[in-house]
């Protein structure tokens, strides 16, 4: 048996997108804990992206921050370019990065719906083009994996399930999944595994009430099978298992990691 504990992404580079908040954030450090070092994308929100840094840091992790707007395919190169020059690969994309906009079909103006599907869908694109073209220019490093790379989309329960008032959130998840899925298709042959994580309700910046409001996270736990709300470190056990060879044989697939709410 292999001496404990074993970090089961160590020597890897993970960039994982929109990292300063939630599930994102989670995700960096359970990865920078076993072993990752990560870069760590954000918009806007500088401070909180060096906060995580330093909590890698502190406990003797490798971090680096870069402000990348993941909508725009100029800054997706650069960011990729300067991760690249930080860690000389990237083995790890966690295309997290999104945004919701509550509004009825009627009300939603064309560009309510634009901005959605351009940082979800669109972002999840130009974020993985970049990620495969390094994947497989560089190719599998026997060392450190057994595949040339993976990549983990941040879905949503609504891949599937429809939500009225979020036509351009649903259409925007439900576009990932299969995009996610052609693309795991085309890739698998490279040694690439693309697959997405459908969370369902979980404590982050994305619902401003359930983070604020303890009364209303407990009445919406009580709405879920397994009687609670998410906690963003959920989400990042599973991207941490679906980045890490144990998953080898896993691709095209989203988990969903919803305490039953998606039934
Ligand atoms: C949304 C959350 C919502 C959850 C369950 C997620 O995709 O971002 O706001 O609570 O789905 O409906």
């Amino acid at each position: 048996m292999e001496k404990l504990p074993f970090k089961r992404l160590k020597g890897q580079t993970a960039l994982i997108t929109g990292a300063a908040t939630g599930i994102g954030r989670a995700t960096a450090i359970q990865m920078a804990r076993e072993g990752a070092n990560v870069a760590i994308d954000y918009l806007s929100d500088s401070a909180r992206a060096r906060e995580v840094t330093k909590i890698i840091k502190d406990a003797g992790g490798k971090a680096v921050a870069i402000q990348a707007d993941i909508s725009r395919e100029e800054q997706v190169k650069t960011l990729f370019r300067k991760v690249i020059e930080t860690y000389g690969t990237v083995h790890i994309l966690v295309s997290n990065a999104g945004i919701q906009n509550e509004k009825a079909v009627d009300k939603m103006s064309l560009e309510e719906w634009q901005k959605v599907i351009n940082v979800n869908l669109t972002g999840t694109f130009l974020c993985a083009r970049e990620a495969i073209r390094e994947f497989k220019k560089r190719g599998i490093q026997e060392q450190v994996s057994r595949a040339a790379g993976k990549i983990i989309c941040i879905s949503s329960i609504h891949d599937q399930v429809p939500w009225a008032r979020h036509a351009n959130y649903t259409a925007s998840k439900g576009g990932i999944m299969l995009l996610m899925k052609s693309m795991a298709l085309e890739a698998a042959p490279h040694k690439i595994r693309i697959n997405s994580i459908g969370p369902g309700a979980i404590k982050t910046p994305i619902n401003p009430k359930i983070m604020k409001d303890a009364r209303a996270r407990e009445k919406l736990g009580q709405s879920i099978p397994y009687r609670r709300v998410g906690e963003p470190e959920d989400i990042a056990m599973a991207a941490v298992w679906l980045a890490s060879d144990e998953s080898d044989y896993v691709t095209g697939t989203t988990l969903y990691v919803d305490g039953g709410m998606g039934l």
